[in-house]
């Protein structure tokens, strides 16, 4: 992954701990997701019927849909609880400068 892969998006400070914010970058709508203090950068859909992450429940390193309760690792993708079945996208993320920058 090199420099030019990232770009930056929100200020660390929009994206406070529990909370998350749609960014789209290169045409793809991601979720900026803080879970307890670490940014984590994923799919803005889930994968079981495509409904918005966005409001999800954030807890302990994993979002819960909040369409029918499916439960996603925010650093892999892959569903812990059903009734998804199928892994999210995840993508590189770092902070330069106060600003987060993904790599998608
Ligand atoms: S759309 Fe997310 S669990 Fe059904």
């Amino acid at each position: 992954m090199s420099d030019q892969d990232f770009i930056a998006t929100v200020p660390l400070d929009a994206v406070p701990p529990g909370k998350t914010k749609a960014v789209t970058i290169a045409g793809r709508d991601l979720l900026l997701c803080n879970s307890d203090g670490q940014i984590h950068a994923i799919a803005a859909l889930c994968s079981h019927a495509d409904e918005p992450l966005a409001c999800g429940r954030i807890r302990l390193g994993w979002i819960a849909c909040p369409a029918h309760g499916a439960r996603f690792d925010l650093e892999t993708g892959e569903p812990l609880t059903g009734p998804a079945s199928e892994p999210i996208a995840t993508y590189p993320v770092r902070i330069i400068d106060g600003m987060i920058e993904v790599a998608a």
